[in-house]
Order: C-alpha cells, then sequence, then structure tokens
C-alpha cells in the first residue's frame, strides 16, 4: 500500500474503502472484509449518514463494538448534508443538522469521534457562517479532527474556507477513466470541441493548488445507471486495453485502473466500493503497478471514445 502524508500529520492509505454499497453484507463477512482491509494497508474508510439509511454504519459500528483494538488503526470519515424529506430530497448545511449528524454517526458506529467530517453536496442554501460555527463546535468537542467536502467547485470551496479557521482538506469527487470531465477540459483548453467545456471550474488544479486530497469516487463505474465499465459490452475498448494491460503486469483488470490513478501526479485517494474480498486483494495488487506515460493515455482514450487535440 502507498501512503499519503498530509498537512495535518495525518498519513492516509492512498486506497480508501468506501462504504455505501456494504449495508446488506452480514457482521461476519464484513468483518472479514474490514480485516482484510486492514491487512492490505488500507486505513481510511469513507461513510455517510445516507447510505443504507445508516445501516452501513451500524453495521461498521457492529465490527467496532466486537473488535475495539481496530479502531485505533483506521481513519473514519463520514459525510452529512443530504436529507431525506418527506416530499423530496434535499440539502441541508444548517449548523443544526451538521452537528445532529455527526452525533448520530458517532453513536452509530461506535468510535467516539470521526478523524475527518466531509459535507456531501453543495447546498444552495448553505451559509458559511453557519458551517463554520458548526466545525467550530465539533473540532473544540474533539469529535471531528478535520473537515473537507464533497462535489463542490473551486468558487464554493473558496466561499466556505473563507468563513472557516479549519483547511478544507479533501474534495470527493466522481472520476474515473470514463468519467474524466475534469482532465478532459484541461486537455482540450481553447478548443473549439465540446470537450473544452468546464464543468467543474477547474476543480483539479484548483485542487492541486491548495493542496486539496481528491477523493474520486466510483472509479469502477461507468455512470450510476450503466454500473461498472469493467467487463462491459459498451466499453469493449476499453477493456481490451485492460485486459492487455493486466496481462502485461499480470494483475487484473481494476488493478490495472488502481494503477491509472496512482500514476497522475495529483495524488488522489481513490475510493473503491467493493463488498468482496478477492475484488479488494485484486484492486489493492494494483498499487505495485507503474505504468508508462503513453500506457496512462492509451487507457484515458480508449476509455473516452476520442483521439486528443
Ligand atoms: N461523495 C459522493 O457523492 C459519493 C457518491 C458515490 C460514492 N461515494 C463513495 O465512493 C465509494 C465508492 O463508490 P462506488 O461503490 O460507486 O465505487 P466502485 O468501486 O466504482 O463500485 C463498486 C461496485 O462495482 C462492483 N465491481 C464489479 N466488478 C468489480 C471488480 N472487478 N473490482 C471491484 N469492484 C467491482 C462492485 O461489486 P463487488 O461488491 O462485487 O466488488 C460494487 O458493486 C462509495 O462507497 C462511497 O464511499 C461518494
Amino acid at each position: 500500500m502507498k501512503y499519503l502524508e498530509l498537512q495535518n500529520g495525518m498519513k492516509v492509505s492512498q486506497l480508501a474503502f468506501g462504504c455505501m454499497r456494504i449495508s446488506d453484507m452480514s457482521v461476519t463477512d464484513f468483518t472479514e472484509l474490514v480485516k482484510e482491509a486492514l491487512k492490505e494497508g488500507v486505513n481510511f474508510f469513507d461513510h455517510a449518514d445516507i447510505y443504507g439509511g445508516g445501516k452501513s454504519e451500524k453495521l461498521f459500528g457492529e465490527v467496532l463494538k466486537q473488535n475495539p483494538e481496530l479502531r485505533k488503526e483506521m481513519i473514519i470519515q463520514s459525510k452529512c448534508g443530504i436529507r431525506r424529506g418527506e416530499h423530496v430530497g434535499y440539502f441541508d448545511f444548517s449548523k443544526e443538522h451538521i452537528i445532529n449528524s455527526v452525533n448520530q454517526s458517532i453513536e452509530r458506529m461506535n468510535c467516539e469521534y470521526l478523524d475527518v467530517l466531509v459535507l456531501h453536496r453543495p447546498d444552495t442554501l448553505a451559509d458559511p457562517k453557519e458551517i463554520a460555527e458548526a466545525f467550530d463546535e465539533l473540532e473544540a468537542s474533539g469529535k471531528v479532527k478535520a473537515f473537507g467536502v464533497s462535489n463542490m467547485n473551486p468558487m464554493q470551496m473558496e466561499l466556505l474556507q473563507k468563513a472557516c479557521k479549519q483547511k478544507l482538506m479533501f474534495n470527493q469527487l466522481q472520476l474515473s477513466p470514463v468519467h474524466s470531465l475534469m482532465m478532459t477540459q484541461g486537455l482540450f483548453t481553447n478548443m473549439k470541441e465540446s470537450q473544452s467545456i468546464d464543468h467543474d471550474g477547474s476543480i483539479l488544479d484548483y485542487c492541486r493548488l491548495h493542496d486539496v486530497t481528491i477523493q474520486p469516487w466510483s472509479i469502477m463505474q461507468a455512470s450510476w445507471e450503466e454500473g461498472t465499465f469493467l467487463n462491459n459490452l459498451d466499453y469493449q475498448k476499453l477493456n481490451d486495453t485492460l485486459d492487455m494491460y493486466a496481462k502485461k503486469y499480470d494483475v487484473s483488470k481494476s488493478a490495472v485502473v488502481i494503477a491509472w490513478f496512482l500514476r497522475h501526479p495529483a495524488n488522489f485517494q481513490p475510493i473503491f466500493g467493493t463488498t468482496s474480498v478477492n475484488h479488494l486483494r485484486e484492486m489493492c495488487a494494483g498499487c505495485n503497478v507503474e505504468l508508462s506515460r503513453e500506457e496512462w493515455y492509451h487507457i484515458y482514450i480508449d476509455a473516452i471514445g476520442h483521439a486528443l487535440p
């Protein structure tokens, strides 16, 4: 496993374990998965209050209750701000909701404190001053050690950072070889093709400039609707290319995808979402593969389905 040393002294595994899909696992199976992750050197676990309607955090808490010694090996992150209302889903970065959500996450997970709290999706009704107050209270009470955001663009981060004393250390963003808009817009700068359209305010460069760690999510997914691009006939060319490098490096295709993320100098911290011990082992093997520059571009081009400018 590779590790990133962050500004606040945190040493985080470069691969993070995402807990969005674990809610229906048994305690026994999930305990095995967690222990395997720790054995592979994965020390970072990503949650959200809404995963499985709270069931994912509860399951994680059950593992910690039965194996309390594991807590000191873990960096636990959770997210808040997405709510299910009576009529619609909506976003809520009010001070009251942030603090309530953290208290409930800590209780569900039996973990005393969160190492990181991330704001899940931009709330247009958010008042940065109110968020800053929530962060101050949570930090002062020792309930949260570090803070970050998710799905935010540079201006949204600037606005929030202006109000908050705490550094926004993370931005969790959708990124995979197939969903790589933040890279594509930079590669097509000032061209007339639609690929030059800026969808995110140059979030990739912004995060690198400000030492914000990007945590790519849905790293093996084409999209929510399509599911994974691995072994997906709609992504045959990409799969053939991944297969070629999988054979060359004697690893799985998913390991080649991991190597593709880690080859980028932005120091991404990809979050994987597997429920399978085998898939977990296969992906971790990708940390030992170093792709060449040409190999990186080969995968990128076959994933997006068109040539460079
Ligand atoms: N901030 C946000 O808005 C946001 C949004 C979505 C997700 N997230 C975070 O990102 C994490 C990862 O998201 P994700 O679950 O969509 O990521 P993912 O790792 O791209 O997808 C995991 C899914 O792909 C499947 N898969 C199929 N073949 C696989 C293979 N060979 N290797 C590995 N997985 C394979 C997994 O099945 P198996 O279980 O059988 O391996 C699982 O169903 C989430 O858990 C969550 O923590 C954040």
